[in-house]
């Protein structure tokens, strides 16, 4: 589903005036409210920046009005996911309105990236963001991080009755019994990783056995709402789902507990959010300071303090207390540029998954 904004078409209000709008929904990821629209007092429209963004809009949006708040540089949002979005940058090549792409997962960023269309990331960036968050040819940056979980019906399993590696899910004793959404970026992401530590040939096999074995959802949040309702016992998908419900009324979580598989499995996979600048940017230097501020001590601290219950990788800023330390994960070591979508979207295509 798309969800398009632009949001300047909407910004009409004074800087504290929100107007929120309710017509957008989300398919792959239930970020939260609509989003909001706010002017910044100064800058002018030739300074504008345009973002496409395919991290959640609420964490994005946050982003922004602290950014325009202390630039007075206002920032356009297009909503969209990762690979439409990545899609659309490589289709619309250096005519791309876009000045940064935000991304939820890194094989966008690497698709972008292997089309050439990132500039290198500032040295104010490369020198905020350590070393592992980032990929070595600095044409873009990790802006956030995600854990893999198996978010499981604490009615129905105990510890001893889950699976031990995300690969087990293939066995036929969790025929019926677990959720993932296949359609969605950040499954196919978990998806790559496992392409990464796993090889073609077994990642196929899974994905064979997950044809056979799982139930679809359209959307994370959708699946967890499944495990809730006591529909299926156990769900693939991202830490911050849980957490996000939590702290609202925790209505669509109150049987569910997280279990993170550790030990570097596939499913310990923690999926980096990246953030890069358009080598076409007509506003470089604006693109690189929005970037810059994501991963700045103020922007990493909408991670740590907000509702998105993502991780900060940035700038030491610890993350949410609520949260698993992401050094406690002990997730496999993955180069991001390995990351192959295309790959990815061929075998479950294969697999009768898409
Ligand atoms: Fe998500």
């Amino acid at each position: 589903m798309k969800t398009w904004l632009n949001k300047s078409a909407l910004s009409k209000g004074a800087v504290t005036a929100l107007a929120s709008i309710s017509i957008f929904t989300l398919a792959a990821c239930s970020g939260g409210t609509a989003p909001t629209a706010s002017d910044g007092a100064a800058g002018s429209a030739t300074d504008a920046i345009t973002v496409y963004n395919a991290q959640h809009d609420t964490l994005t949006q946050a982003w922004a009005d602290a950014f325009t708040k202390e630039t007075g540089i206002k920032v356009t949002l297009r909503q969209g996911d990762d690979s439409e979005l990545s899609n659309q940058i490589v289709q619309e090549g250096a005519k791309s309105p876009a000045d940064v792409f935000l991304t939820e997962n890194s094989p966008a960023m690497t698709q972008v990236e292997n089309a050439g269309l990132f500039a290198d990331t500032s040295a104010k960036i490369q020198e905020q963001v350590p070393a592992e968050y980032r990929p070595s040819t600095n044409k873009w940056t990790g802006i956030a991080a995600r854990s893999t979980v198996f978010a499981y019906d604490k009615t129905k399993l105990t510890e001893a009755q889950l699976p031990k590696s995300i690969m087990d899910l293939a066995d036929p004793a969790w025929k019926g019994r677990w959720a993932a959404s296949p359609s969605g970026a950040d499954f196919q992401a978990i998806v790559s990783a496992m392409l990464e530590l796993k090889g073609e040939a077994a990642t196929l096999s899974w994905l064979e056995s997950m044809k056979e074995n799982s139930k679809a959802y359209k959307g994370n949040s959708t699946a967890m709402k499944a495990v809730n309702a006591g529909e299926v016992e156990g769900a693939v998908i991202y830490h911050y789902y849980w957490f996000g419900d939590q702290a609202k009324t925790g209505e669509n979580s109150k049987n569910v507990a997280l279990e993170y598989f550790k030990s570097q499995d596939p499913g310990a996979f923690v999926s980096i959010s990246g953030g890069g600048v358009l080598a076409s940017s007509k506003h470089q230097d604006n693109a690189q300071k929005f970037l810059e501020f994501i991963t700045g001590k103020a922007g990493q601290t909408v991670l740590q303090t907000g509702t998105s219950f993502e991780y900060p990788v940035a700038s030491d800023v610890a993350p949410n207390a609520k949260l698993t330390p992401l050094s406690e994960l002990q997730a496999p070591k993955i180069d991001p540029a390995k990351l192959n979508s295309a790959k990815v979207t061929e075998l479950m295509t294969q697999a009768g998954l898409l």
